[in-house]
């Protein structure tokens, strides 16, 4: 996810004074103006008049909000009363029924962020730090106990971890082709799951267009949360020229979320139900990608998500006049999640 995929990365496995300085660091990051510019154009032509709250979002990292997913694995007394007494509570209120009674995830209006938990060898965490509209893609999912599940694109784990929040699955394999990004992935799930739990969950470094052949027909869920242009952090672009070049190779992306996502279907059983997501705006990661799938692939079929929408509602703005099967997550002030788009 964020921003979500990187930023929580960062966050989960710093001690608090590092964070503390990552935090004003951040803050004190100057905005990327070749990007600002790039989305400026990209995303007035496709979002209209969305697209300048979105942006006062985006561009002011103090209003950024962060989301804590508890693990029921490791629950600490007395840390849900400390977060209400900061002004946190549950989100997804029994809107949901499918959830269970454990999963629990708390949020609060205000910006800022809880201290991270540093990763202690043997020592489960208590709770994940993430940005809260990366958790539709799993609500979506709505992974049951004892199906076999792959999560394509894995790292740093903070959904393969709300994966375990929801279900037990049989088999869960959880993937990373890059190789410090898996070893992230390996720490996480090290640091959610218990010993108990621990062989249900296979961690493997493949490229995630290979896994189709490899493994066709194997898995009941497939969670592809591809690699994607993350506006949030591009917009922070430390060095122009590389974002100049990332921008020019934006059309790359696409074409990788083409074929990772063509695996996932491979690798999918008949019946089965696979969710596609990304942490941005662009229509040409997101919409074109499914709509390129489902013109190639005939045996794959929207499923209607309007009802998981309307549930979670209070907590998320979604853009509106979207396909029955896509959500897009619009972050504005007091609710500065997302964007995450979400397909099925
Ligand atoms: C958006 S991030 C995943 C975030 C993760 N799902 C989470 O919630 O923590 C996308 C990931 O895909 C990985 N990736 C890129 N190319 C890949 C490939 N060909 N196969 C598998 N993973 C890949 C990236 O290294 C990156 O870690």
């Amino acid at each position: 996810t964020p921003s979500e995929p990187q930023e929580p990365l960062d966050y989960q496995h710093s001690g608090y004074g590092e964070l503390e300085n990552k935090t004003k660091g951040k803050l004190q990051k100057q905005i990327c103006q070749v990007v600002l510019d790039h989305f400026e154009k990209q995303y007035t032509a496709e979002l209209g008049d969305a697209w300048s709250s979105v942006r006062d979002v985006l561009t002011l990292p103090w209003c950024w909000q962060h989301a804590l997913l508890l693990n029921r694995f490791s629950r600490c007394p007395g840390l849900e009363s400390s977060l209400a007494e900061q002004g946190y509570h549950p989100a997804f209120p029994a809107a949901l029924p499918y959830l269970p009674a454990a999963f629990r995830c708390y949020i609060r209006p205000a910006p800022g962020r809880f201290p991270a938990q540093k990763h202690q060898p043997g020592k489960l965490k208590e709770y994940y730090l993430l940005n809260a509209a990366s958790l539709l893609p799993v609500l979506a999912l709505e992974v049951k106990d004892g199906e076999d599940v792959l999560d394509l694109c894995a790292a740093p784990g903070g959904k393969s971890v709300a994966i375990l929040q929801c279900a037990c699955p049989g088999h869960f394999h959880c993937n990373e082709y890059d190789d410090l990004r898996s070893r992230w992935l390996e720490q996480t799930i090290e640091s959610f799951i218990p010993d108990a739990l621990i062989n249900l969950v296979m961690v493997s470094k493949l490229d995630g267009r290979k896994i189709g052949d490899l493994q066709p027909e194997s898995y009941d869920k497939v969670l592809v949360d591809a690699p994607c242009s993350n506006d949030r952090s591009w917009l922070f672009s430390a060095d122009p020229q590389q974002a100049v070049l990332r921008l020019m190779q934006r059309k790359e992306l696409s074409s990788l979320q083409f074929q990772l996502l063509r695996s996932a279907i491979k690798a999918l059983r008949p019946g089965g139900s696979l969710v596609y997501s990304t942490c941005t705006l662009s229509k040409a990661e997101n919409s074109d990608v499914i709509n390129l799938i489902r013109n190639s692939c005939r045996d794959v079929m929207p499923v209607d998500i309007s009802e998981l929408a309307r549930g979670v509602s209070q907590e998320f703005t979604f853009l509106s006049g979207t396909q029955q099967h896509e959500l897009l997550v619009l972050p504005e002030k007091g609710r500065a999640w997302g964007p995450i788009k979400s397909n099925i």
